[in-house]
């Protein structure tokens, strides 16, 4: 699905749908945004008014047969009181909700602000919520088919700017998309050899490099946390490299994304009660994956190396048992007290195998603990870092980004919480502060003076409850958002 730009007027564009913004005004609304004659404003704001429209913040309303709109539906999506500065996330949300209540409407139509900041968020919106996995539906469902197209109507000129504007969220948007469809898949359908090769397909046609290790690469440079994870699936792991380096790049972006392909938790198995969400443990691994697609096809001026360390952790008679101890590749031992705690043992080997590029700013992320969830709750991700800066400017990234990030420490004492008596470290704390003791010993792995932000997406990037917004149900795209608006920065210099 793509989103366009038009000057058609909005009274006489073809569409199925016709959206316009409202607030509330005296006891009725009014149309936020131009385009408008003073009449049909008029027209379609007495009938809302009729309804009992209020214009507040996340209201749908839908009006039939306005005379003289071709539009035989026109929307009203509710922004809320005017403020002096709109809250892009909630235009974002709004124009989201619209476009998922007309499903089944095969083109919509969007009377859009002209101006950049609120465009954006119009376009954002509406593109992230035309969003359905069916791949694996042997027909479609009537009325859940999102628009095929949206149109975004414009007063005046259109201009190089809002054109530029609107072609970087449609690559952005099928970054997310990319990132959606391969969280939604089934396990059967992704195991690790399938995501390294999603990976290639994703930058075919792209000025980006590809390597996959095999298990005996992984062997031979010493990759004891993939092949570790990886031993008791009949699917091998892999680890797969991608390098975006484009002439005249300011910075070098290492992003680092957890690939467990399913996470049955191994020996230390998990109950069975929702344990097919964790077909979506290598949400990380597909952001990376995408961001790399994005930040490529936006052609920006950063050096970007993902890295995607990928196994299926399964119980078997060849898997690791609680107790086992693997050399990770930095020359580290660990001692396995719980083989669920398995996310962490292939970044680590990732993580100290992207630091030896130096990087300017590593980024992993993670679907790493059920201790985030509890934090944070299901929809803000987790941000930790060795460096308060870095930190500092991935959280405003993912602000700008419309991505909702915090702050959390890497407290040095809980780094005594992972000792272990055989081993250099155990891969499990004390049960205390799970999302910041993943966070430590991840820590482990990173050389002195090597800048470097974990971001755990654990409940973020899968919603198991209803759409919301513009997030969809299942694989949600989190962070793609928030590395290109990271790439953007450091492109920036
Ligand atoms: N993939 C899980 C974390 C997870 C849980 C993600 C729920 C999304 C939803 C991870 O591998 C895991 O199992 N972590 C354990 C760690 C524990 C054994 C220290 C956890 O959080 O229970
Ligand atoms: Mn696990
Ligand atoms: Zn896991």
């Amino acid at each position: 699905m793509t989103i366009t730009l038009s000057q058609t007027p909005p009274a006489t564009i073809a569409c199925n749908a016709l959206l316009v913004a409202v607030m509330p005004k005296g006891r009725g609304v009014e149309i936020a945004g131009h385009g408008l004659s003073p009449a049909q404003a008029k027209k379609v704001t007495d009938a809302l008014s009729a309804l009992g429209a209020t214009g507040k913040s996340g209201e749908i309303t839908k009006l039939g047969g306005v005379a003289g709109f071709r539009a035989p539906v026109i929307v009203a999506v509710g922004l809320g009181e005017h403020k002096a500065e709109f809250d892009l996330e909630a235009i974002r949300r709004a124009n989201g909700n619209a476009i998922r209540a007309l499903s089944g409407s095969k083109k919509v139509a969007i009377l859009a602000a002209p101006e950049p900041a609120l465009l954006e968020a119009i376009a954002t919106g509406a593109r992230l919520a035309a969003y359905a996995f069916t791949k694996f539906k042997s027909k479609a469902a009537p009325n859940s088919t999102p628009p095929a197209t949206i149109i975004l109507i414009v007063p005046g000129p259109i201009s190089a700017a809002q054109k530029r504007i609107v072609e970087e969220i449609n690559i952005v948007a099928d970054a997310v998309d990319l990132t959606r469809d391969l969280v939604n898949t089934p396990p059967n359908a992704l195991p690790p050899i399938a995501l390294a090769a999603a990976a290639k397909k994703a930058v075919a046609g792209l000025p980006v490099t590809v390597t996959t290790w095999d298990v005996r690469a992984l062997k031979r440079d010493g990759c004891g946390g993939i092949l570790g994870v990886g031993q008791g699936s009949a699917n091998p792991p892999r680890l797969v490299k991608m390098v975006y380096a484009p002439r005249g790049a300011k910075a070098h972006l290492a992003i680092v994304g957890k690939g467990i392909t399913f996470d049955t938790g191994g020996i230390s198995i998990k109950p069975a009660s929702k344990m097919d969400e964790m077909k979506g443990d290598m949400a990380g691994a597909a952001s990376v994956i995408s961001a790399v697609q994005a930040i490529a096809a936006l052609g920006l001026k950063v050096k970007v190396t993902g890295w995607v360390p990928t196994a299926e952790n399964m119980p078997s008679g060849t898997a690791q048992r609680p107790g086992d101890v693997i050399t990770m590749y930095n020359g580290m031992t660990v001692e396995v007290l719980n083989t669920d705690a398995e996310g962490r043992l292939v970044l680590g080997d990732a993580l100290a195998m992207a630091a030896k590029d130096k990087p300017t700013l590593i980024i992993d992320v993670a679907t790493l603990t059920g201790a985030q969830r509890i934090a944070l709750g299901t929809r803000t991700a987790g941000v930790m870092s060795n460096d308060d800066d870095a930190r500092a400017q991935v959280c405003a990234a993912a602000e700008a980004g419309g991505e909702a990030m915090w702050p959390m420490p890497l407290p040095e004492d809980l780094l005594a919480t992972l000792d272990s008596a055989t081993a250099d470290i155990a891969n499990i704390g004390d049960g205390f502060g799970g999302m910041l003791s993943a966070g430590v010993f991840l820590n482990q792995f990173i050389p002195d003076g090597q800048p470097w932000v974990h971001l755990d997406i654990a409940g973020p990037a899968f919603n198991d409850k209803t759409p919301y917004g513009y997030t969809p149900k299942g694989g949600t795209g989190a962070a793609v958002r928030t590395f290109v608006q990271v790439a953007k920065r450091l492109a920036a210099g």
